[in-house]
């Protein structure tokens, strides 16, 4: 008997188009979908603290990931805090991922094996071996709301043939990572793959879809692919995965991809973009990209985004913003990474007020706008 989920549930509660809005319980709470999740790689949302993200950006569910946390501080110092949350003083949601895909991106240091990944660490230079079983073990420490089946994201593009045994690959892991499961407070979602070819994914989706997980992962994009192919596989994986369980779209994007995916049906994203850009002084507005560093922007007395009402552009100009930049002030990471993460919530924030109010395409089309008239 494969374990379930006891605190999982997800309801649609509006759809306009293909577009829907809904709610997600986990055992720390609820949050509202579309959604996008701050990435806390390392046990931390970089310059934030969990205040700021409750306070000032509205975050309802972060990121974490098995593989930095697995490799350091290591499992026996996550446990002896009793779980990740009380390690990192988050009580809300958190979604972990597989460590899958980072460990894949190693290239030259890891080797793939039917039971599962051998890899180095990319920074000590120790071995260790991911299974199936292994990182569902430590993600149940971690005390994740929501784990991570285990993928293979191949690096695109390969063979037909190299794409097919991935794919069956990657279906075996994903069902021995149901069956070791032995906690009931933790979620677990399924990861698709399949490129950007329609026929394969049609084939993953099909297959992994009739699976008990508790809801579904779009894997394998943003990975260098063409925009459109990346909106084309989305549009045509959304309508075949189940209607009644969350469709998350990983490490997916900028905001015309969350509005350009929302519109095509997807209820959760993550990305690193709005952090670590905000950390290179790039922010991005209702009227496009502000690149903080520049010098148009040395006496400009306006707000980053007048259009804003997060902390940092009711407090500050421009041209201080861009001096903290240039001072190499870290200040700049946390005033830049506030706003970015702010403007992504309330991007989906609007996005999920609108499709309520069945006015999704105006949304849309009034998002284009402003970015025009900037
Ligand atoms: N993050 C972004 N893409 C992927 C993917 O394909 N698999 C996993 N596990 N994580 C991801
Ligand atoms: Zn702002």
């Amino acid at each position: 008997m494969t374990v379930q989920c006891e605190t999982f549930s997800f309801e649609v509660h509006a759809e306009d188009g293909m577009a829907r809005a809904g709610e997600v319980e986990t055992a720390h709470g609820r949050f509202q979908t579309p959604i996008f999740m701050p990435v806390g790689t390392k046990g931390t949302v970089k310059a934030m603290t969990p205040e700021d993200l409750t306070d000032q950006i509205g975050a309802q569910i972060i990121l974490g990931n098995t593989y930095h946390l697995y490799l350091r501080p290591g499992l026996d110092i996550i446990r002896k805090h009793g779980g990740l949350h009380e390690f990192m003083n988050w009580d809300g949601p958190i979604l972990t991922d597989s460590g899958g895909y980072q460990v894949f991106s190693l290239e030259d240091l890891r080797k793939i094996k039917e039971d599962g990944v051998e890899f180095q660490d990319h920074i000590e230079g120790s071995y260790h071996f991911f299974t199936p079983e292994k990182v569902i073990e430590i993600q149940e420490v971690l005390g994740s709301d929501i784990m991570m089946a285990f993928d293979e994201c191949p690096a695109l593009p390969c063979s037909d043939e190299y794409m097919r045994e991935s794919l069956a690959r990657t279906t075996r892991w994903e069902t021995r990572c149901l069956e070791a499961r032995t906690r009931t407070d933790c979620a677990l979602f399924g990861i698709l793959q399949g490129g950007t070819s329609p026929e394969f994914r049609r084939a993953h989706i099909e297959e992994l879809c009739e699976l008990p997980f508790d809801g579904f992962a779009i894997g394998g994009l943003s990975v260098g692919e063409a925009k459109d192919k990346m909106y084309e596989t989305v549009e045509l994986s959304t309508p075949l995965m189940p209607h009644d369980k969350p469709k998350y779209l990983m490490g997916v994007g900028k905001p015309d991809d969350l509005v350009e995916c929302i519109a095509r049906g997807v209820d959760m994203f993550d990305c690193v973009i709005p952090t670590r850009n905000a950390r290179n002084g790039q922010c991005f507005t209702s009227q496009g990209v502000v690149k903080i560093r520049n010098a148009v922007y040395a006496e400009d007395m306006r707000p980053l985004d007048p259009n804003c009402e997060c902390y940092t552009c009711q407090n500050y100009t421009r041209s201080y913003l861009r001096h903290l930049y240039k001072a190499q002030e870290i200040l700049s990471a946390r005033l830049c990474t506030l706003h970015n993460l702010h403007y992504f919530l309330e991007l989906t924030r609007t996005a999920r007020q609108a499709i309520v109010e069945g006015r999704f395409e105006a949304f849309r089309k009034e998002y284009y706008a402003r970015k025009e008239h900037a």
